[in-house]
């Protein structure tokens, strides 16, 4: 089987290669992401896999399909770059890595808010140029505050865990709720209920028409002044705009994010030279309540090596016709 593997770093090349002890499995590695004006470097391949950024559309699937691709395999969990319907009707099988290690990015969530809530961010640069005042730098014990957790998956739940572990009060919403989050001594609630009584709210949903805009001036103000919003989801769940207005108004006191909606054009890459054309996330690096870090949440050494399994067992599973529940196409 051969393979195209799109938007590769060298720290992806580096794991997959050391995991594919598998000698039929060729892995070709393309720094690129995958587009409309990328797809044509499929040709001569049989599958190809793809992470978050890669546009899947119905376009790219179709000329996929011309070129005799038959699978796609994300190293990603979130699938909402891809069409499956398309997929499906093409009969192109798409994977991806559901449970890599929900503990990576849930561990990323508690940084951000750390980093928020004890303002280290500042507090580096203060002690780098000798100033060791406190002014400003005051926080709040995490100890008996309210966190209200959307989504309690397998990432909401082991943020959960920490969570009550520093002695949060666990406020929950999900359209599946999950038995952990009692046992945890959580409780479910309605989302206006969470909003209204949550110090922080950290999302862990899917990106979804129902889910898109989740964060934005109507739910924004039902929340208590002051909240601390953590995204390590998907960018599209928060309105940057109003998230922006709420930051301005004191509505919201801090904001956390390793996503971003238009990330696409961004994360990932080295723009340090670059003018960046995108006002709304300039304007919000500006705000010292505000963090972002570039979709790095999944980013440990466990997650690589547990991908790059995963990544290689789909396209085997595929290869062999094995049935697999990491299979989404059947969702369609
Ligand atoms: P999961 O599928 O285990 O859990 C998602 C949960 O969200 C489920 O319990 C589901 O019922 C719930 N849900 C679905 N629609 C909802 C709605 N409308 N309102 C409330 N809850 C809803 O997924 P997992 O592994 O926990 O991942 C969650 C998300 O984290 C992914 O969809 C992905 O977007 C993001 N992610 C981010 C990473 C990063 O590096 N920052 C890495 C991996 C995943």
């Amino acid at each position: 089987m051969k393979v195209a593997v799109f938007s590769s770093k060298p720290y992806d090349e580096h794991t997959l290669n050391k995991e594919n002890y598998c000698n039929d499995i060729q892995l070709s590695f393309f720094e690129s992401r995958l587009s409309k004006e990328t797809v044509s470097l499929t040709k001569g391949f049989n599958a190809i896999s793809c992470f978050v950024n890669d546009k899947i559309n119905k376009e790219v699937l179709h000329q996929l399909h011309e070129n005799h691709i038959t699978v796609i395999a994300l190293r990603c969990t979130g699938f909402n770059n891809v069409d499956l319907e398309v997929a499906n009707q093409l009969g192109i099988r798409v994977y991806h890595v559901p449970d890599y290690s929900p503990e990576s990015v849930a561990e990323h969530a508690v940084a951000l808010i750390m980093t928020l809530n004890r303002k280290t961010h500042r507090a580096y640069h203060r002690v780098k140029e000798s100033n060791f005042s406190l002014e400003g730098l005051m926080g709040f014990n995490l100890s008996g505050k309210t966190v209200g957790c959307i989504g309690t998956g397998r990432i909401g739940i082991a943020f959960s865990k920490i969570m009550t572990g520093f002695g949060c009060e666990l406020l929950c919403y999900d359209v599946e709720p999950n038995h952990e989050v009692i046992d945890l001594g959580g409780q479910y609630v309605e989302l206006d209920t969470l909003y209204k009584k949550a110090d922080i709210i950290s999302l862990h949903c899917p990106l979804t028409n129902d889910t898109n805009h989740l964060i934005n001036h109507s739910s924004l103000s039902k929340m208590r002044d002051g909240v601390m919003i953590i995204n390590t989801s998907r960018g599209g769940l928060v309105n940057a705009q109003e998230a922006i207005d709420a930051l301005y108004s004191g509505k919201i006191g801090y904001l956390g994010l390793d996503v971003y909606e238009q990330e696409g054009e961004l994360f990932f890459e080295d723009m340090s030279g670059k003018i960046i054309q995108d006002s709304v996330f300039q304007l919000m690096l500006t705000f010292p309540n505000v963090v972002v870090t570039g979709h790095q949440g999944y980013f440990t050494d466990t997650a690589l090596s547990h991908i790059a399994q995963t990544t290689l067992e789909n396209l085997s599973d595929h290869k062999n016709n094995k049935p697999s529940n990491r299979q989404l196409t059947h969702l369609t």
